[in-house]
């Protein structure tokens, strides 16, 4: 009963989201979605991150288990293509980008030390393991202590820290995947992973708007509620430099950003690499 109720709304959110054109997707997300513009951070984080661990651990292993064994790295549709489209590829680019960018930065010697900030539990680590077979690398996650317990659960190859100090520094590669727009101070971040980088500094999934100054959203997902930066491109591009990261090599397009509602520019999410 339970199972037919829940295939039921699963076919009825497909048909919707296959009979409503792309263009009214997006009003209806800048208009009601998850997402909304603030007129600054708030002084005492909301929920957090601490509360998401325990939901993002849910649909692990079927993520994993996909990754390690199915037939693409992120997953072919055996049916839906339409929906499909909407969200996984952003996935599989964002996995591509970073094979990129860890065989450039370990290519001479095929051995590669990389610093994960914000990494989760550490599944970036097996996409790369998947598209990389012969680089060699050591792979430290630096998250919070609930994310780092599980973590060394799941991915006991993967070494866990909950603070920067702990994580040392000398890394070839420091990878931050939607991370450093959820830390309030963002600049002594972004100095902290570029002095914990001896080769490159890879900020990614990260949202940006062109025109317009950096403003804070937030953000509703995991169960729980969190702000978060947009920023502006080339302030942000400016500080990195500025704050030890390198110069700016590259920009990857990971796709469209979330629509957040009171935004007078949509965003769009780019990887940045920094040597
Ligand atoms: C949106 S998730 C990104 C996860 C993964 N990097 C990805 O791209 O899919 C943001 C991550 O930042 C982590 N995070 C939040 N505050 C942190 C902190 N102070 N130190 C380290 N990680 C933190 C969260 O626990 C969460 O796993």
């Amino acid at each position: 009963m339970k199972q037919g109720r829940v295939k039921l709304m699963v076919d009825s959110r497909r048909l919707l989201r296959n009979a409503v054109p792309p263009c009214l997707w997006d009003w209806a997300r800048a208009r009601f979605g998850g997402v909304r513009q603030v007129p600054g951070w708030p002084t005492a984080d909301a929920g957090g991150w601490t509360e998401a661990a325990a939901s993002a651990v849910e649909g692990y292993e079927e993520g994993v288990r996909r990754m390690i064994e199915g037939a693409a790295l992120s997953y072919l549709p055996t049916e839906e293509p339409v929906s499909w489209l909407h969200s996984d590829p952003q996935f599989h680019h964002r996995m591509v980008q970073l094979g990129l960018v860890a065989a450039r930065m370990g290519g001479e010697h095929g051995a590669l030390n990389i610093l994960d900030y914000g990494g989760g539990f550490g599944v970036h680590a097996l996409a790369l393991k998947r598209l990389l077979p012969w680089l060699r690398f050591q792979y430290t996650v630096c998250e919070l202590p609930a994310f780092c317990d599980l973590g060394r659960e799941l991915n006991p190859d993967i070494r866990f820290v909950s603070t920067l100090a702990d994580a040392g520094m000398g890394y070839d590669l420091v990878y931050a995947s939607s991370s450093v727009q959820y830390m309030r101070d963002w600049r002594r971040l972004l100095g902290d992973l570029s002095a914990a980088s001896s080769g490159g500094v890879f900020v990614t999934r990260t949202p940006f708007v062109l025109t317009r100054d950096t403003f804070v959203v937030m953000q509703r997902a995991y169960g729980t509620e969190y702000p978060g930066w947009v920023f502006n491109l080339r302030e942000f591009v400016q500080a990195a430099q500025e704050l030890g990261a390198g110069t700016q090599r590259e920009v990857f397009v990971n796709g469209r950003g979330l629509a957040v509602r009171g935004a007078s520019e949509p965003n769009v999410h780019l990887g940045l690499l920094f040597e």
